[in-house]
């Protein structure tokens, strides 16, 4: 039998299948059990032959397949029902946590004032987090049943005020930084209170620094925030750090004012705490009281992100479900 001859006879057929159904033929005809090759295979008896047998086989399998592949992609591109312009499924595409938005926008507001944006670390020490805060050593949160301690010297940052000492200790003033990160308290898990929460905090030390420049500040920040039309204002609070003390309020965004359930029918939501900055802090980290001045503030950032989506409690940012932050 002449292997090569069959070959070019198979080859040529196969070129020649115009489609799936011919290409078969063409395949039980050149290598089907009862084909002419197949019976010669089987007949082998010396080396030679059986190497030219099958070296045509191999070459006709090839071209078998070959074709294959072209009349495919031909009959995908030629069924007209099958519109290959048709855009891919979509993968799906994440969003930023609600949280993280929030980040976003309290560093734009304050990127806007001429602020520098800072991180510090959770893992604090009762120095910097109490001590040189002027943290008196009666104050309840250095009780460990409020603070996460891992030994006698070293907490779970309770808040980012700690941040305010790094700062003036790394550097001279002016100083204008805010200082955006998580803060740990043993709280009871409930609706509005979780473990780990976000607070920024900012510092502004500079000459002739007064209240009314904390207030100007505060106010821009509430309406880059919440809105134009937000109006803030002041109650006398306590904090170590700060002399005098103030919690600021916001006017509420939900209902302008007016009363609602969110502000529990005042008008107005609370949002922190602020303060000028305690003569005692700057001797502590070395600065002159009496020639600087400056004011700090602290507020949540779940709670900002709560109001601003208006989400009923706090935990639905903490729990991952995509369901919940899918929406934002
Ligand atoms: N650290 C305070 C807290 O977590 C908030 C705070 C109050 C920060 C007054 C300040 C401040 O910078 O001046 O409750």
């Amino acid at each position: 039998m002449d292997a090569p001859a069959l070959q070019s006879k198979a080859q040529s057929a196969i070129a020649a299948a115009g489609s799936l159904d011919e290409l078969e033929t063409a395949r039980v005809h050149y290598l089907g059990r009862k084909s002419e090759l197949k019976l010669a295979l089987r007949e082998v008896r010396d080396r030679e032959t059986g190497i030219a047998l099958n070296t045509a086989r191999v070459a006709i399998e090839g071209a078998l397949e070959q074709r294959e592949q072209e009349l495919a992609a031909a009959a995908v591109v030629a069924d007209t029902d099958f519109d290959v312009t048709l855009p891919g499924e979509a993968p799906p595409q994440g969003s930023l946590h609600p949280v993280t938005q929030i980040r976003r926008a309290v560093e734009d507001a304050f990127v806007g004032l001429g602020y520098e944006v800072r991180d510090d670390r959770e893992v604090e020490t009762v120095e910097y987090n109490f001590d040189k805060l002027a943290f008196p050593a009666w104050h309840h949160a250095r009780s460990p049943r409020q603070t996460f301690f891992f030994d006698e010297s070293r907490v779970l940052r309770t808040e980012t005020s700690a941040s305010q000492i790094h700062m003036m200790e790394e550097r001279e003033p002016p100083i204008y930084m805010v200082s955006i990160g998580r803060v740990y308290r043993r709280d009871t898990i409930d609706a509005t209170h979780f473990t780990i929460f976000h607070q920024f905090e900012g510092l502004a030390v500079d000459e002739g620094l007064t209240l009314a420049d904390l207030k100007g500040t505060l106010l821009h920040v509430m309406r880059a925030l919440y809105g134009a039309e937000r109006r803030v204002r002041f109650r006398t609070h306590y904090f170590p750090f700060t002399e005098p003390s103030i919690e600021p309020d916001v006017s509420c965004p939900l209902c302008d004012g007016e009363g609602c359930r969110v502000c529990k029918h005042s008008g107005w939501l609370e949002m922190g705490g602020a303060g000028m900055v305690d003569p005692a802090v700057f001797e502590n980290v070395g600065y002159d009281p009496e020639r600087w001045s400056g004011f700090a503030f602290g507020m949540g950032l779940e709670r900002t992100a709560q109001l601003r989506h208006a989400i009923p409690g706090l935990r639905p940012l903490w729990e991952n479900d995509l369901r919940v932050l899918r929406q934002f």
